[in-house]
């Protein structure tokens, strides 16, 4: 019975796996690379944004209007790229990619086309179907955390010390407010030993977007694929 049990639950556990749109929309991540390398050299600031969007999106769900004037949201840009490329896909092949998969996609190939890591993107990801302010506000990590808060915010996610250290080098990118950040690089320099190569960096960062990529994730048939990003399915 138990051995039956553990069967049925295997086979309606879906997982996120490579190149997911193979046969629903074999296009699909070549669309999203094609526009990120034709319009992210003319705004390469745009690629912190998106990184840091994908990052909220792993931490809860993505951008519906109410989640988008979360405080932690309000500073993250970026919306229309995401929508731009939502209407190219929905041309190619309606209903099908999740904007959650679109995000976590550009995220990878705009670093990629500004010089920094690339990193495996599975996919298969599916849109929430709630979306609040407060859930927001509530699940990403505060700017005034001291470190134990942060430690405890990202295992919380199965994320350990080591992905909070790596990922927060994603800072190194982009555009932040001085209020916002009081303290935390410095925190995050004492623990991060710099004596490894870059070269190593970027592959425990590979390792930890890949892991953060795949937090609270939904699959097979939980959530919806949204027809606009920025909204739940009426
Ligand atoms: C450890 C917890 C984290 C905290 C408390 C945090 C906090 C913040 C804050 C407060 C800002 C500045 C907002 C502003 O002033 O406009 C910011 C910016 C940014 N964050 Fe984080 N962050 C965290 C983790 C991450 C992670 C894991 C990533 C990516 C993997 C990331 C990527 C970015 C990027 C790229 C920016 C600049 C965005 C831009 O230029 O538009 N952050 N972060």
């Amino acid at each position: 019975m138990l051995l039956l049990l553990g069967l049925f639950v295997a086979s309606t556990r879906a997982d996120l796996e490579m190149n997911f749109y193979a046969k629903s929309c074999p296009k699909a991540e070549k669309i999203v690379l094609d526009y990120v390398n034709k319009h992210i050299p003319n705004a390469p600031s745009l690629a912190a944004a998106l990184i840091r969007m994908h990052f909220h999106d792993c931490f809860v769900s993505t951008g519906n209007q109410t989640e988008k004037v979360a405080p932690p949201n309000q500073t993250v840009r970026g919306y229309d790229f995401i929508d731009r490329i939502k209407s190219l896909l929905e041309a190619e092949c309606p209903g099908v990619v999740s904007c959650a998969d679109i995000v976590s996609l550009v995220a990878r190939d705009a670093i990629v086309a500004t010089g920094g890591p690339f990193w495996r993107v599975p996919t298969g990801r599916r849109d929430g179907v709630i979306s609040n302010a407060s859930e927001d506000l509530a699940q990403i990590p505060a700017p005034f955390s001291n470190f134990s808060t942060l430690q405890t915010d990202f295992a919380n996610k199965g994320l350990n010390l080591k992905d909070l250290v790596v990922l927060s080098g994603a800072h190194t990118i982009g555009i932040s407010h001085c209020t916002a950040v009081n303290g935390f690089q410095n925190q995050v320099d004492y623990y991060w030993n710099p004596g490894g190569s870059l070269n190593n960096f970027f592959q425990e960062f590979a390792e930890s977007m890949e892991k953060m990529g795949r937090i609270g994730v939904k699959t097979g048939s939980a959530g919806e694929i949204r027809k606009h990003c920025a909204v739940v399915n009426s």
